[in-house]
């Protein structure tokens, strides 16, 4: 080691200047010198030359170094995660040989910006490719996770998956608003509410921003929102946070149909969208090699769906160990297995009203149930949740009342049954569970940067 400190590396004067290079810039001319920035994602010392796989957050890398570069006391204690500038001339790989894009960096010269532990601290030690993602160890490591190429995909796959909601919306022609998270109104029950004081005023973090945005519809026509909610959950299970981005929109003038037609139409379009662009598409196939997309939503009412279940052999009982009656609560189990069987995506609709939010619009020939739907995925169950709205003034003061809650903060939710009331209607989209489905993730917890549920707040 004291040898190799005394090697000191100088860039070569005379060699041409090297141009700067993201990695996924697959333009270059081979015999180019380029300079790039990124991290050691694999390292392979041979005595011959040092193999680095680079990732730089844009692409991958093979570069080679040879000679005095290998002998540095820099190059002895490379470790995985290293972040350093490498200076080179990129070429083809040789004949035979596999490496990113088919091509590699002779390196001539580098700087270490930032070491990484090669001891018992080393990435390496701290999370492990092996391990489920979503064990406690690996969640506190979620940070260092991050830098895998799995984890990354997802990451990435979410990002043009909010872009493909944004273009159809604006091809919808919908606007997109921003209600607040801090409110003083519960949509989806007093349960899953995290509360908190506010100025010494009780209030709680939004459950769904579906109550603003019906406000929104009159003046801007039909409108939509991609923002975070929140949900006190008690449950642990695969795809309940409590913290989710929720992509909710809210369509004026339209009958129940109407609502089921446009959502079938949104999720078709974000699928081409991923489909159609390069690099969207080969990250999914990387994550979901199998996928395709969906043939039309088959239409299953609640009440069809609980005959169903009971039919199965054995039957699908519910979460008391019994078949199914009218009015039960259909349980996560229970849907999953009921989607996956079926193997297509549900629209399943009819809910009976004592199992829905207040605010849900009754079915005009049957008051028992209300024009509500969910959109079942095989592998994940429900990822929409939607309804058409109470839009009478009476009915909906009415509804406060079977729910216990006061009308007083929900002045301004009335007022639009008040001012020029309309038939309306719209719906939420958990945004990880729809990438839990596409993604082919286990879990939502995989979905999200950093999952927030029951226990878990860090990092
Ligand atoms: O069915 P939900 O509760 O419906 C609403 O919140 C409506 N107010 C939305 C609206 O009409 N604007 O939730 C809608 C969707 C679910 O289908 C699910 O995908 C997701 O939000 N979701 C969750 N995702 C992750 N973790 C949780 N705890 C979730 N709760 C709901």
């Amino acid at each position: 080691l004291e040898d190799a400190k005394k090697i000191v590396l100088k860039e070569d004067e005379s060699l041409p200047a090297a141009v700067r290079l993201k990695l996924n810039n697959k333009s270059v001319e081979f015999g180019t010198r380029v300079k790039v920035y990124g991290r050691i994602h694999r390292l392979r010392v041979q005595k011959q030359a040092t193999f680095i796989t680079l990732r730089d957050g844009y692409g991958f890398l093979q570069a080679i170094l040879t000679g005095d570069l290998t002998k540095t006391y820099d190059a002895l204690v490379f470790a995985q995660e290293t972040s350093l500038v490498l200076y080179g001339e990129m070429k083809k790989v040789p004949e035979g040989a596999e490496a990113p894009d088919g091509r590699e960096l002779h390196v001539d010269y580098y700087k270490v910006l930032g070491a990484a532990p090669s001891d018992l601290d080393a990435i390496t030690n701290k999370v492990s490719r092996e391990q489920d993602p979503w064990e406690a160890s690996m969640l506190d490591s979620r940070h260092l996770v991050l830098r895998g190429e799995n984890a990354a995909a997802v990451m990435k796959l979410r990002q043009y998956v909010e872009l493909a909601f944004i273009d159809s919306y604006r091809e919808l022609d919908f606007t997109k608003v921003s209600p607040p998270a801090m409110v003083q109104t519960q949509v989806e029950g007093g349960s899953t509410l995290f509360k908190y004081d506010y100025y010494g005023e009780e209030a709680y973090l939004t459950q769904s921003s579906q109550l603003y945005l019906e406000t929104a519809i009159q003046s801007l026509g039909n409108v939509y929102c991609i923002e975070k909610s929140f949900r006190a959950e008690r449950s642990l299970t695969r795809r309940h946070l409590s913290e989710y981005t929720h992509v909710e929109a809210e369509l004026d003038f339209i009958e129940f149909e109407d609502l089921l037609e446009h959502i079938e139409d949104l999720i078709s379009k974000v699928v081409d969208k991923i489909l159609a662009n390069e690099t969207s598409a080969a990250i999914l196939k990387q994550l979901n090699p199998t996928f395709e997309k969906p043939g039309p939503f088959l239409r299953m009412k609640y009440s069809d769906a609980i005959d169903w279940l009971n039919k199965q052999d054995p039957p699908i009982l519910n979460e008391e160990g019994d078949p199914h009656v009218f009015g039960d609560d259909i349980a996560e189990a229970a849907e999953r297995r009921m989607t996956d069987i079926i193997n297509r995506p549900i629209f399943l609709y009819g809910f009976p009203a004592d199992l829905k939010a207040f605010y849900m619009q009754k079915d005009k020939e049957d008051r028992r149930i209300t024009e509500s739907v969910d959109v079942l995925m095989p592998g994940v169950g429900e990822i929409v949740g939607g309804s058409m709205r109470m839009d009478n003034h009476e009915e909906l003061l009415e509804a406060y009342k079977k729910e216990g809650i006061s009308a007083d903060p929900y002045y301004w939710y009335t007022d639009v049954r008040k001012y020029g009331s309309s038939p309306h209607g719209g719906y939420g989209l958990g945004l990880e569970r729809f990438l839990a489905w596409m993604a082919n993730q286990h879990t939502v917890r995989t979905a999200c940067l950093y999952p927030r549920f029951m226990g878990r707040c860090k990092p």
